[in-house]
Order: C-alpha cells, then sequence, then structure tokens
C-alpha cells in the first residue's frame, strides 16, 4: 500500500497563509488558516480505485481550544466537525485520522474550518 504526502502549504489555500515560522513542519511549512469560519486547504488526491482511505492530517494547535473542520471529499462533506484539539504549543505537532471514501482518479478532499477560531496549523496530509 502506497502512502503519499501532500503538503498542506502547497495545496489551495484559501483565506490563509503560507507559512513556516513555527518549528517541526515538514516540507517548506504549514498553512496558518484565518482565524473564521469557512478558511480551507484543498488537495488533490489520487486513488487507483474508489473504496475506503484514512487520510491523516498533522497539525499544531497551540490553543486549548479545539479547531474543528469539515472533510468533504469531491463537494459533499465525508466526515464532519472532525476535532482537532490543542496540541500544546504551536510548535507541537499532533496527528487526526478521518475515513473518508475516494472516488477512483483525482479527488478534491477539502478541510474547512467550522468556527471562528479557524483551523489548526496544518502540516499535512498523508494517505
Ligand atoms: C498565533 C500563531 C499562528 C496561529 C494563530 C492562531 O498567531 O503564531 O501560527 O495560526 O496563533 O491562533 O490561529
Ligand atoms: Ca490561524
Ligand atoms: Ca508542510
Amino acid at each position: 500500500l502506497a502512502v503519499t504526502e501532500h503538503q498542506a502549504e502547497t495545496a489551495t489555500i484559501s483565506n490563509g497563509l503560507a507559512e513556516a515560522n513555527h518549528a517541526g513542519y515538514t516540507g517548506s511549512g504549514f498553512v496558518n488558516y484565518d482565524n473564521e469560519t469557512g478558511a480551507y486547504v484543498e488537495f488533490t488526491v489520487t486513488a487507483a480505485t474508489a473504496g475506503p482511505a484514512t487520510l491523516t492530517f498533522r497539525y499544531a494547535n497551540g490553543t486549548t481550544a479545539d479547531r474543528p473542520m469539515d472533510i468533504a471529499v469531491n463537494g459533499a462533506v465525508a466526515a464532519g466537525g472532525v476535532a482537532f484539539a490543542g496540541t500544546g504549543a504551536w510548535s507541537t505537532w499532533g496527528t487526526r485520522a478521518a475515513t473518508v471514501t475516494l472516488a477512483a482518479g483525482a479527488n478534491r478532499v477539502r478541510a474547512t474550518a467550522t468556527t471562528a477560531h479557524g483551523g489548526p496549523n496544518l502540516d499535512k496530509v498523508t494517505v
């Protein structure tokens, strides 16, 4: 089973910025979501065959408040209100997994903040 890493900082970003001012990220940085509902990062995830896949998001949340996000695949929410709890510091990174169903070929996987806190800082998603 091949594992593919998709860096957030090179994905499509809406209402967020690629930054690198907190240590411990992979790739060239992470996405700092604007602190608002609706900010998102969208990845293109290619699947050889249709079926379930586990998306593992690597993130940091230096607050004590959850930063939940909806995970949508091809425009439909596949995992709603996924919790991205505090990790203790902006330089302390954790993971959160969500299982979704992918179509064969290219899929649009979007992680959208659902509260006014925005999303966590998002490093990458591994599929
Ligand atoms: C701080 C931190 C950012 C983070 C932000 C937030 O400003 O430096 O990386 O995104 O808090 O609360 O979202
Ligand atoms: Ca932010
Ligand atoms: Ca990264």
